[in-house]
């Protein structure tokens, strides 16, 4: 299968984009975010929150912190590696469980964390294209992750 591509053109249809995988992330899915400061990674991650039914008022305005953990269908960890080019030693446990927790995991700069990615993630590389133009590529790496790209590509 090929990576699925989709061009958004403002914050919210990025959001709508991410919110169409709610109904179908499971415990254990990873999603692992890369693109540019400001390319709408955490646009994309508040699109799944919505999806899975994350009380809206418990989601937070795009900060530096490092975990964010919100309760939904399926209760959702945003880790947002913004900070850590190197991830320091001490912080690989914690990672480590969550990446291995039964929670959906969606990552910022999940390259960043790529020792620890389990087996099958959903990758979702995002461009800038223009002011409110972005380019987001979606790419399974492992048979769980191609079923969402798919049920995301037949979703139109
Ligand atoms: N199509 C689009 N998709 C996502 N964000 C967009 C889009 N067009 C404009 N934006 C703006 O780009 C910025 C993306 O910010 P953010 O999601 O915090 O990026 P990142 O987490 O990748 O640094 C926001 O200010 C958002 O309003
Ligand atoms: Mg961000």
């Amino acid at each position: 299968m090929k990576p699925l591509v989709r061009v958004t053109r403002s914050p919210e249809a990025t959001r709508a984009l991410a919110a169409r995988l709610g109904p179908w992330l499971a415990p254990g899915d990873v999603v692992a975010l890369n693109g540019e400061l400001g390319s709408g990674k955490t646009e994309f991650v508040h699109g799944l929150a919505e999806g899975l039914k994350v009380p809206p008022h418990l989601v937070a305005s795009p900060s530096f912190t490092l975990v964010h953990e919100y309760p939904g269908r399926v209760p959702l960890v945003h880790l947002d590696l913004y900070r850590l080019e190197d991830l320091p030693p001490e912080l690989l446990p914690d990672l480590e469980e969550y990446l291995a927790g039964p929670q959906v995991v969606a990552a910022e700069w999940a390259r960043r964390l790529a020792p620890l990615l389990p087996g099958d993630y959903l990758e979702v590389d995002l461009e800038i294209l223009g002011e409110n133009q972005r380019r987001l590529t979606f790419t399974g790496h492992g048979e769980r992750s191609w079923e969402l790209v798919r049920k995301l590509a037949e979703a139109g």
